[in-house]
C-alpha cells in the first residue's frame, strides 16, 4: 500500500514538473507507462495467491488511473501555453520588415528587434492643422475640394474665359481626359470658393486648405507641389477692412506679435480690388536675403474683395452680399514659422531635417 502511494507520488511529481509538452510526453512511460513502478509492481502481482493479486491489482490499477487524468490535464493545460507562445512568438515576427529580412537570413533581422523609434506628422501637415484650429477657433468652417479641376472651376468660374491673358500666370499640368485642356491639376484651392457659392447660399465663413500643382522649377521658394490656404467670406455688408482685420487676427494667432504684415496693391482676375500679403523676411528679418530675393518681404499669398462677376458665375446677388477672399501658401507659412532657407528642403524626406520640427 505504501509502496504504491509512493510510485503514485513519484509520478504526480514528474508530471507536475513538465514545463512544456514535449516534457510531458518524454515522463510518461516512467511516471505510469511502462517504466514505471506503478508497471514493475503489477508485473510482481504473479507471486501472489489470488485474493491479494485482485486487491492489489484493483488498487495498482485505480492509481494508474489517476495518474493518467492528471497526464491529461496537465498536456491540456500545457498545449494552451504552447499555443499562448507560439502565438505571442508569431505576434513579435508579425512586422512586414522583421518577416521579410528574417527571411533572407538577413543580419538585419536582429536589428529590426531593437526598439523602432516611433514617427511623426510631417511639417506641412502640422502647420495645416494648426491653421484649421486657429480658423476653426475664429468661426470659420473647413471645406475641402478635389485635386483634378475641370476648366469652369478652375478658371473661367473665377472670370478667366479661355484665353484670358491671367492665365498665363498659371502654369498648368493638363490631365488627358475629355476635351483638350479641359481636366486640369488645380493651379491653386480658389475653384473651392466656387463651390462652395455653388453648393449653398451666403453667408458662408469657409477655410479650404490642399494641394495645387504647378509646372514650375523649383528653387528657394517654389515647389512644383505645394499647398495653399483659401478663405472666402461671403455675407452681406462686408468690407476690405473685415479683410484686414481677419489677417491680422490671423498673423497675430500665427506667428505671435511680433513679425510685420503688409498688404500690396496687386492684381487677381477672382478680386476687385486686389492686394498681396507679405511678411518681413524670416531669414534676414528685412535686410534683403537670397531668400526674400533682396526684398525683405516675402510673399504669403494673394487676396481682395471677391470681383461681381465671379458671383455671377455662381448666382449669388453681387447688389446684396459682397466678400473677401485669399489664398495663403501653407508651404511658405511652415518655413516662415520654422526660419527655413529653402523650402525644398520640406520634399527631400532627409530624417536629419524631419525629426527636428
Ligand atoms: N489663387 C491665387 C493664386 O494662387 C491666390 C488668391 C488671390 C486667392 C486672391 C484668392 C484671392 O482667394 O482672393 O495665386
Amino acid at each position: 500500500m505504501n509502496a504504491i502511494e509512493q510510485a503514485s507520488a513519484h509520478g504526480r511529481q514528474l508530471i507536475s514538473a513538465a514545463s512544456t509538452l514535449a516534457d510531458l510526453r518524454a515522463v510518461e512511460s516512467e511516471a505510469f507507462g511502462k517504466r514505471s513502478r506503478l508497471a514493475a509492481m503489477t508485473a510482481e502481482l504473479r507471486e501472489l495467491g489470488p485474493q491479494e493479486r485482485r486487491q492489489l491489482g484493483q488498487e495498482l490499477q485505480q492509481a494508474r488511473a489517476a495518474l493518467e487524468e492528471l497526464y491529461n490535464r496537465r498536456a491540456e493545460e500545457l498545449s494552451r501555453r504552447d499555443a499562448l507562445r507560439r502565438a505571442e512568438a508569431e505576434r513579435l515576427d508579425l512586422t512586414e520588415e522583421a518577416w521579410r529580412f528574417a527571411s533572407t537570413g538577413s543580419p538585419l533581422a536582429g536589428a529590426l528587434e531593437q526598439p523602432v523609434p516611433r514617427g511623426h506628422l510631417h511639417l506641412v501637415t502640422q502647420v495645416r492643422q494648426e491653421l484649421e484650429d486657429i480658423f476653426l477657433s475664429m468661426g470659420f468652417e473647413v471645406a475641402e475640394g478635389p485635386e483634378v479641376e475641370d476648366d469652369w472651376h478652375n478658371f473661367e468660374a473665377l472670370n478667366m474665359p479661355p484665353h484670358h491673358p491671367a492665365r498665363g500666370m498659371f502654369d498648368t499640368f493638363y490631365l488627358k481626359a475629355g476635351q483638350s485642356e479641359s481636366v486640369v491639376l488645380r493651379t491653386h484651392t480658389s475653384p473651392v470658393q466656387v463651390r462652395l457659392m455653388e453648393s449653398r447660399r451666403p453667408p458662408i465663413y469657409a477655410v479650404a486648405p490642399g494641394r495645387c500643382f504647378r509646372r514650375d522649377t523649383p528653387d528657394a521658394t517654389h515647389l512644383p507641389v505645394f499647398h495653399q490656404l483659401e478663405a472666402l467670406v461671403v455675407d452681406e455688408g462686408i468690407s476690405m477692412s473685415h479683410l484686414a482685420g481677419a489677417l491680422d487676427a490671423f498673423t497675430d494667432a500665427f506667428f505671435g506679435p511680433g513679425r510685420r504684415a503688409r498688404l500690396r496693391p496687386s492684381f487677381f482676375p477672382f478680386t476687385e480690388p486686389s492686394a498681396e500679403f507679405d511678411v518681413t523676411c524670416w531669414v534676414c528679418g528685412g535686410e534683403g536675403c537670397r531668400t526674400c530675393s533682396g526684398s525683405g518681404w516675402v510673399e504669403l499669398g494673394g487676396c481682395g474683395m471677391v470681383d461681381p462677376a465671379v458671383f455671377e458665375a455662381v448666382g449669388v446677388d453681387p447688389e446684396r452680399y459682397s466678400g473677401f477672399a485669399w489664398g495663403l501658401g501653407i508651404d511658405r507659412l511652415a518655413a516662415a514659422r520654422t526660419s527655413l532657407g529653402d523650402i525644398r528642403e520640406l520634399l527631400d524626406n532627409d530624417i536629419r531635417f524631419l525629426t527636428q520640427f
